[in-house]
């Protein structure tokens, strides 16, 4: 294999903050506030730092306004949120979040046990929220889950996500983040979603957002990489997963993803090492182990 099939640098999003710690015990909002404070000094350079969706469905996000106004902001950051409807945008944007995103899924079962919609009804709650957004000087980031498989109705099909991801380009998301939500997907079927998607859309305007389950995420953003994707969301320490797919892990680990771009001589701006540390600190706080074995290396090695 030849490394010219890669992309010579990548953009990573790390979703720790929030897709990472709203599905973990409830961590005291210093912490939240460190553990940011900590990846902004990484060279990492897009955080998702929280989300304001309501506190009663997602307690551990509530203090998200607390959050992004008491971080330390550093220049080449950004820091983006959640923004699940006109209410969430009004208290991100009280809170000066850079860009916002907004989430949907390619199945209805899931769309409705997550934010209590359709997926149609979803994009059009969607439209007042770009627009306001966009009034307001701010990118939107749309998010398509169960991409390759549904908790609740089993396979995806490829020409449905195609379809979906099309409707929120079209709407004015910048970029489209296909969420194997689940962690059940493999390569191969990585790559038939992607081929599919890809016949509509840029690869800039695609990113993948892979959860681990099933261990294949590494695999799944390796195969996303060869077909030209060159946006990868992860996780800070392997931490999190989604309240509304049970069972599912977080997302593939930010050390894991440094790891390989490393070894494949892929740029991606940011300190493996400081990463680590930060994944440490916040998995004490949590009580736990990163996840992810890169972390647990340098571990001993930096001892950390
Ligand atoms: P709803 O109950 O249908 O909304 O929830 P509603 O408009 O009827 O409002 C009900 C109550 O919620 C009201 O309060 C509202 O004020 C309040 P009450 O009058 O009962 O006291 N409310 C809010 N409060 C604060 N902020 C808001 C807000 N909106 C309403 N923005 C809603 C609809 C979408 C709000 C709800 O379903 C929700 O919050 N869902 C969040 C689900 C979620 O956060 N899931 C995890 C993130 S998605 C994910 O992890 C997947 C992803 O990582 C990709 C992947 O892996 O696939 C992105
Ligand atoms: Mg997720």
């Amino acid at each position: 294999m030849t490394k010219a099939l890669f992309p010579s640098s990548i953009n990573i999003v790390e979703v720790g903050p929030r897709d990472g710690l709203q599905n973990e015990a409830p961590v005291p909002t210093q912490a939240k506030i460190e553990l940011i404070n900590q990846l902004s000094l990484s060279g990492l350079t897009h955080i998702e730092a929280g989300s304001f969706v309501s506190p009663k469905w997602v307690p551990q996000m509530a203090d998200s306004q607390q959050v992004l106004t008491q971080i330390t902001r550093h220049v080449d950051v950004c820091y983006s949120a959640l923004t699940p409807n006109v209410q969430g945008l009004e208290l991100a944007l009280q809170s000066n979040v850079d860009q916002v995103a907004i989430f949907t899924s390619v199945s209805e079962s899931f769309c409705q046990h997550n934010i209590n919609c359709s997926i149609e009804d979803s994009l059009e709650r969607f439209s007042p929220v770009i627009k306001l957004a966009k009034q307001n000087g701010r990118p939107i980031r749309g998010y398509l889950s169960c991409v390759l498989d549904c908790p609740y109705e089993g396979e995806t099909s490829p020409q449905r996500v195609k379809e979906v991801t099309k409707r929120l380009l079209d709407l004015g998301c910048y970029q489209v983040s296909l969420g194997d939500t689940v962690g059940t997907g493999t390569p191969l079927r990585v790559e038939s979603m992607l081929k599919e998607v890809l016949s509509i859309a840029q690869p800039e305007q695609i990113a993948v957002h892979f959860h681990n389950t099933w261990g294949q995420a590494l695999a799944n953003v390796y195969q996303a990489l060869r077909m030209g994707i060159h946006t990868v969301d992860s996780s800070v320490a392997g931490l999190g997963g989604c309240p509304y797919a049970n069972g599912a892990s977080g997302n593939v680990a930010t050390e894991e993803i440094l790891y390989l771009c490393q070894g494949l001589g892929i740029e991606t701006g940011a300190d493996l090492e400081r990463v680590a540390r930060a994944g440490w600190q916040i998995c004490r706080q949590l009580n736990k182990s990163p996840t992810s074995n890169v972390s647990i290396a340098l571990q001993s090695q930096l001892k950390l």
